[in-house]
């Protein structure tokens, strides 16, 4: 039954379409919903009672939980006020596993503190059986000299090559700040936070299902990942730049055979299992202190990376901005 749902997109309200999925059939579900803030979508009103948003969110984050697979986990991602009431509907259905901060500056709000991170509520549907990786992000350097800007004292020769293990803390992901990169959409989220989520909580051919797509963020980093994905969204129009969007995107973030996640043509995230076959790929400092001021790179860029789409894009980019720059023809 799950099958006609496989790799679709489907407008419509969340509620109404949760009715097809089965119980315990899809890997992962994430969730961005309207933060009832009085946003501008087209086909939806984001200000509504307290009371009522908070009802909408129980019924929704329900069937999450219910369509989740016991080995399966369960992403939310709001403001902290919202998060505080969901953590509230969770624990009496979930394992709670973490709530993730999300370094990202919001808008401010009047007498209070300045807003500066979104939170991502992390359940499992069952902490005993539930299926989670360790994930890796690059070191943080200097960008004029290159070193890494934290100390580790006597400890840099038994430091990872690739990057420290990735916390519940997130600082290293970016908003979309600018309006080119950007759908018109008001709340779209990058690409690499949601393959993060994905590589440390799924396997290759996984389901990923998101009741809130927007323009298809989550479908769009499942599908670069070679994992399946259903998505839903009340708007039509969302849906047709989601669906414009999947068609011009392949399974390729991938170095060999190891999926992972880019920004631009760098990796951002990999998995700790896949470091000795990631390794063979990259030149490495000797001896190993030399990370503090040595940045590990790729031993052939573009045969490394060839393939990959994000190579290909950013490629293309620099064609177009050369030929702008110097009228090139
Ligand atoms: C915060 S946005 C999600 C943005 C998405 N994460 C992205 O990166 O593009 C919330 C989305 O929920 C959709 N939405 C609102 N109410 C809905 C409902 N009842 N069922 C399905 N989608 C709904 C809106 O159209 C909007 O696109």
């Amino acid at each position: 039954m799950i099958e006609k749902y496989i790799n679709t997109i489907r407008q419509g309200d969340c509620l109404a379409l949760f009715k097809g999925i089965p119980d315990d059939s899809v890997d992962i579900t994430f969730a961005d919903p309207p933060f009832n803030l009085g946003k501008k979508y087209t086909s939806y009103e984001d200000s509504v009672e307290f009371e009522e948003y908070l009802h909408w969110c129980e019924m929704w984050i329900s069937e999450m939980v219910l369509v989740t697979k016991p080995t399966g986990s369960i992403f939310v991602h709001n403001i902290p006020r919202w998060l505080t009431y969901y953590s509230g509907f969770l624990n009496k259905m979930a394992d709670f596993k973490h709530r993730i901060s999300w370094d990202a500056p919001t808008a401010p709000m009047g007498k209070s503190l300045q807003p500066a991170h979104y939170g991502i509520l992390y359940y499992a549907k069952d902490a005993k059986q539930n299926k989670y990786y360790e994930i890796r992000y690059p070191y943080k350097r200097c960008r004029k000299c290159g070193y890494l800007l934290k100390d580790y004292g006597g400890k840099k020769a038994g430091l990872h090559p690739f990057g420290p293990l990735v916390s519940d803390v997130w600082t290293d992901i970016h908003r979309i700040k600018h309006n080119k990169y950007r759908d018109e959409h008001p709340c779209q989220l990058p690409i690499h936070l949601l393959e993060r989520i994905i590589l440390m909580s799924t396997d290759e051919g996984d389901i990923v299902l998101d009741p809130f797509a927007g323009t298809g963020t989550t479908a769009i980093a499942a599908k670069r990942l070679g994992r399946k994905y259903i998505c839903f969204d009340i708007d039509e129009v969302y849906t047709e730049i989601t669906e414009k969007k999947l068609s011009q995107e392949e399974g390729s973030s991938r170095i060999g055979t190891v999926w992972v996640s880019f920004f631009s043509s760098e990796v951002i995230t990999v998995r700790h299992e896949n470091w000795e076959e990631l390794s063979m790929f990259y030149e490495l400092p000797y001896p190993n202190n030399k990370i503090d001021y040595i940045k590990i790179d790729f031993k052939n860029r573009s045969e490394v990376l060839g393939h990959c789409a994000c190579f290909k894009r950013r490629n293309a980019r620099s064609r177009m901005e050369e030929k702008l720059l110097f009228h090139v023809e």
